[in-house]
């Protein structure tokens, strides 16, 4: 078994099927089976090269983003996989990938410290939007054509992804594939800590770390969807305005401020909800922040990272101050401590529930992804770049197209509608004639 293959069946996803029946022999209704955290049903068919001989009729190639070993930028590489066509698995359907996300979590990933993503090489990516190209058996609720975001542990960064058809969530037509590949694991997140764990209700207030990075934002828009909730933010000074006119209500500059004392200034109580991203002694702060009834929701280990490179030190120094107290403590303090991890969340039922109710919030126009950049499958360095720099106002999107294709697109467009404006023009022009031209010569011409 090659390393790849032995990749595609490490990368099952957390949201397990029942094991499905060996596939059908190819037959002309067949499609590729995908492999990357998503439902192998046929991984065995799989290979993957960087140099690859053209495919044959029963073969199909696609890009992938490639997580090679732990470490730099230059970890994570665009390879061409080859793969056999076989018939898609009961419940599965095969989608073209337009959009993914890039999460916090898979910088964390690339460096070792991501516990949910497999050991390289493993293809990578938690979501993505695009189009059903086709669908397997015991599929009720999907068709060819269905644009769709897709959720999963890893896997989706790749032109063609086999995924569980309920691992999938059909877009609304307003919704771009930009917007759709940078909803689900923001805002799913963001919801259930704020709704499920948090208990937000009228009135309340909320401090939001990282409140400028794609789960702020979707935490910020979620607040407001609630009478009254004061926001208390913090992200870097230069992205204040931003967030400030997205509903944040106060914005703390971190960098330069103690955003405890800030907070003291303004709300001299404390705070009701702390969503914590940070860990080590951020926790701690959090939760002495907390008014009595309050609950911090701790929900990331950012601390631990400083950069391209994993850092020791910063992990020792945020694990050695992680928030440490006993329940009796806990119940003098009348307060609440939680810990939210999707990657490790396996209630589809719930998650499902959440994204349906997200939905409805995009179609009312409440809530709306912010999307700062988008990068091209080949330029997944500068796009994590951006992200351990702290650049970002919103969601990263990679693209799978590549660079020059798109460039090719749109070129060609605008030459499309240079055209169509020149022939406008032409009969625009040649209506003005005949308008200006006398009753008699235009009766003449048209005699
Ligand atoms: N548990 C879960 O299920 C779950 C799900 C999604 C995300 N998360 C966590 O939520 C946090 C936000 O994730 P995201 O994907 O939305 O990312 P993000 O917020 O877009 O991340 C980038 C931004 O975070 C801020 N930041 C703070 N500390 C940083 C550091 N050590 N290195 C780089 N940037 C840092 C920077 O902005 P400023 O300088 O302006 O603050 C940066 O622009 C992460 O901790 C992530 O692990 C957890």
């Amino acid at each position: 078994m090659s390393s790849e293959e032995a990749t595609i069946q490490q990368e099952q996803l957390d949201l397990k099927k029942p094991p499905e029946p060996e596939p059908e022999p190819a037959g002309p209704t067949s499609v590729l089976p995908a492999d990357g955290g998503v439902q192998p049903s046929a991984a065995a068919a799989a290979v993957a090269a960087d140099d690859v001989a053209p495919p044959s009729a029963e073969e199909t190639t696609f890009r992938a983003l490639v997580l090679t070993g732990h470490g730099g930028y230059d970890k994570i590489k665009v390879q061409v996989k080859t793969q056999v066509k076989v018939p898609l698995g009961d419940g599965d359907v095969l989608v073209r990938v337009k959009a993914c996300g890039l999460n916090f979590a898979e910088l964390m990933g690339r460096q070792g410290l991501y516990d949910a993503l497999a050991s390289p090489p493993v293809t990578m990516g938690m979501e993505c939007s695009g189009v059903i190209e086709a669908v397997g058996g015991d599929v009720a609720d999907r068709t060819v054509g269905d644009r769709v975001m897709v959720l999963s542990s890893s896997g989706l960064w790749q032109e063609l992804a086999v995924v569980p058809a309920d691992q999938t969530f059909l877009m609304p037509d307003a919704m771009s594939f930009q917007e759709g590949a940078a909803l689900p694991v923001n805002y799913i997140t963001a919801h259930m800590m704020l709704f499920e764990m948090a208990n937000l209700r009228p009135g309340k207030s909320v401090l939001v770390h990282m409140a400028a990075g794609g789960v702020g934002i979707a935490a910020t828009q979620l607040c407001q969807t609630v009478p009254g909730v004061t926001v208390f933010g913090t992200a870097s000074a230069s992205k204040h305005q931003v967030i400030l006119d997205g509903g944040l209500s106060h914005a703390i500059d971190y960098r330069t401020k103690d955003y405890v004392e800030e907070i003291r200034n303004i709300s001299p109580k404390g705070l009701d909800i702390v969503l914590d991203p940070l860990g080590g002694s951020d926790t701690q702060k959090g939760f002495n922040l907390l008014k009595p009834m309050g609950t911090i929701v701790v929900f990331g280990a950012a601390n631990c990272v400083t950069g391209q490179k994993k850092n020791l030190l910063a992990m020792a120094k945020t694990w050695y101050n992680q928030l440490s107290i006993g329940t009796m403590k806990l119940m003098q303090a009348n307060k609440s401590v939680s810990g939210f991890h999707l990657g490790y969340l396996t209630d589809l039922a719930l998650i499902r529930h959440t994204m349906d109710t997200l939905m409805d919030l995009y179609v009312q126009g409440k809530i709306k992804p912010r999307i700062d950049s988008t990068y091209h499958f080949e330029e997944v360095a500068d796009a994590m770049r951006r992200m351990h720099e702290r650049q970002n106002v919103g969601k990263v999107i990679l693209l799978p197209e590549l660079k020059e294709e798109e460039e090719k697109k749109e070129e060609e467009e605008k030459e499309e509608k240079e055209q169509e404006d020149e022939e406008k023009e032409k009969e625009e022009k040649e209506q003005e004639k005949l308008a200006e031209a006398k009753p008699e010569e235009v009766k003449a011409d048209q005699g």
